[in-house]
């Protein structure tokens, strides 16, 4: 394992200068592999010795550094020790290198790889609860849901993988004044067989019939207004009226989020918290933090100097709730309920100032927890549109997905006889939408691209189940030739130990992602991960090679295999056997 080495180095380091093994972890690096040859497998950087107090800060850190270095012995597991520009390298003994990075394969444990790296021994571990996805009943399900929805998941499926006992909460827009316009619209412009047959498609047609409308008919518009009011005074009709368009559209929405390979703990709403955000507002009135604006609105001030420069909105004038009134109350019942050790958020970053206000109010209101909220934001997605239009629905684009994904299917050489093309082209499908999407920082806007994210050969989703797919033939093909055992020192090729160094930074590379929260570190080692087995395709055959040289091949390339698989499901993608 990658540990197996770095506590060996932490250990020599720890004799060496007379500390605790343990300190010297974060300041060990597997070396990236740019080129292809390097030379040596970890790093030390002295800065961060100097940070972390280990090394005094004044002084040449070059000379710290060659002093260090000469200390430090060699030994049968690191070979060499060399000095470099502020660090020192290791390079740790080849035959060991490949047996205690590959050992653990084929023995049942191979999900497990790289995540008891004691590097993550200073993670925080307790319960997250991750709300992601949230679209608004009977709006559009934009390219926004999307992104947190896919997002939201990977956070999930991360922290769950680090040992985090996790939450998966969806908090639909179930309330406010779309629902007036809504329920009023349905009597007129309704219809129960449509609703039946496609309640997203026929909910979204109904809504956009009566804002029309209510752009020039005020009876129209007081209707809603009355709808609304009965809703939320909760009579009975326009309730059972909501709670059928809701129940549908979550069925409906379940369906999608299966394709996806996405599911919640909790569907949970704004709807939920009508009364406690009631109870937000006199609570605030009680600490002397709710302000009546000139307007009559109850607002918060979050200026600086207190001077109302700048306030937060939470009851209109007539004495209702707001968006961020029902967060504040949805957050504090969360806390109640699920005793979350941290709280995470992802919506597009439109909505980073509606964050900041959340936690802020919390904060003023007492809860410390809220310092343990986050907001992960991301960009906007320009031009995302299937064939028939701009109107975005989830499902459109994923059955989109497919019938592309189906069609460069047939028309490859390489495709092989499938039982279920569909199935194998939805999952290889929404892996292109991903990678496609987790490839940059989250922050940045990007454009949607079909043709160049359905690419077989560029950095894509689908060259990582191409892959995938061809490491498991190759492993299928050759099932009598793999043995339980197998001999180290004969995976001594250049294109071996790159692999093999590459795989050190795997934990380092979760790590990372569990710092920021940002996928790309995972993809883009996956996708990196990719071209060296192209290479080792290339270059180390298991046909026709003597057989303890197959069996050795066999044991890296089903190693890097489940790597690439275990990676692949934090992702969020299904690693398909066969395409
Ligand atoms: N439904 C909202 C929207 O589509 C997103 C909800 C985000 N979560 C929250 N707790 N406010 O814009």
């Amino acid at each position: 394992m990658a540990c197996f080495f770095r506590k060996r180095i932490a250990a020599k380091l720890g004799r060496t200068l007379q500390q605790s093994d343990d300190v010297f972890i974060p300041a060990l690096a597997a070396i990236p592999v740019l080129k292809k040859q390097q030379p040596a497998d970890f790093k030390l950087s002295l800065s961060t010795l100097r940070i972390n107090g280990i090394l005094p800060s004044r002084g040449d850190i070059q000379l710290q550094t060659d002093n260090l270095a000469s200390q430090l012995k060699q030994d049968s597991v690191v070979e060499d020790i060399s000095a470099g520009c502020g660090v020192i390298n290791f390079k740790v003994n080849r035959r060991l290198l490949a047996e205690k990075l590959l050992e653990p394969f084929g023995k049942g444990e191979d999900e497990k790889f790289g995540l008891n790296s004691e590097l993550f021994n200073t993670l925080k571990k307790g319960t997250t609860l991750v709300e992601y996805s949230s679209p608004n009943i009977a709006k559009k399900f934009h390219a926004g849901h999307l992104r947190s929805t896919i997002i939201g998941n990977f956070i999930a499926n991360l922290k769950e993988s680090l040992g985090n006992n996790v939450i998966r909460m969806n908090y639909l827009g179930d309330w406010g004044m779309q629902f007036g316009l809504l329920g009023a619209g349905f009597g007129q412009f309704g219809c129960e067989e449509k609703l039946k047959e496609n309640p997203l498609q026929h909910l979204f047609e109904v809504y956009v019939q009566v804002n029309k409308e209510a752009e020039c008919n005020e009876d129209i518009k007081k209707a809603a207004r009355n709808f609304f009011k009965q809703l939320e005074q909760h009579e009975s009709q326009a309730v059972s009226l909501w709670q059928q368009f809701r129940e549908i559209t979550v069925k409906e929405y379940q369906h999608v989020y299966k394709r996806l390979g996405v599911h919640f703990d909790i569907y949970s709403g704004e709807s939920f918290h009508q009364a406690q955000a009631q109870e937000v507002g006199q609570q605030l009135q009680s600490q002397g933090l709710l302000k009546t604006s000139d307007k009559g609105t109850g607002v918060v001030d979050l200026s600086p100097d207190g001077d109302m420069s700048s306030v937060c909105t939470l009851l209109r004038s007539d004495g209702t709730t707001l968006y961020i009134t029902r967060d504040i109350a949805a957050a504090i019942s969360r806390k109640e309920n699920y005793c979350f050790d941290e709280m995470i958020y992802v919506t597009d970053k439109s909505q980073k100032h509606h964050f900041y206000q959340l936690f802020h109010i919390l904060l003023a209101m007492g809860h410390s927890w809220a310092g343990r909220c986050q907001h992960v934001s991301f960009g906007l997605v320009q031009g995302m549109k299937t064939r028939t239009g701009d109107v975005v629905f989830l499902e459109d684009v994923l059955d989109e997905a497919r019938m592309r994904m189906l069609h460069n299917m047939r028309q490859s050489n390489t495709t092989k006889e499938l039982e279920n093309p569909e199935d194998t082209a939805e999952k290889v499908g929404i892996s292109a939408l991903i990678v496609q999407d987790f490839k940059g920082p989250l922050q940045s806007d990007y454009k949607f691209d079909w043709d160049r994210m359905l690419q077989a050969q560029g950095d894509t989703g689908v060259f990582l189940q191409y892959t995938h797919a061809r490491l498991c033939s190759l492993m299928q093909r050759n099932k009598d030739v793999a043995a339980a055992t197998f001999d180290p020192s004969l995976l001594h090729e250049q294109t071996c130990v790159t692999i093999l160094q590459h795989l050190l930074r795997y934990d380092e590379v979760l790590y990372q992602s569990a710092q920021d929260l940002q996928p790309k570190h995972l993809v883009n080692f996956l996708l990196k991960l990719c071209h060296f087995i192209a290479s080792a395709h290339r270059e180390l055959p298991v046909k026709g090679s003597p057989l303890d040289i197959a069996q050795a091949r066999l044991q890296l390339f089903s190693g890097a295999c489940s790597v690439l698989a275990n990676g692949m499901r934090i992702l969020g993608i299904t690693p398909v056997n066969k395409m």
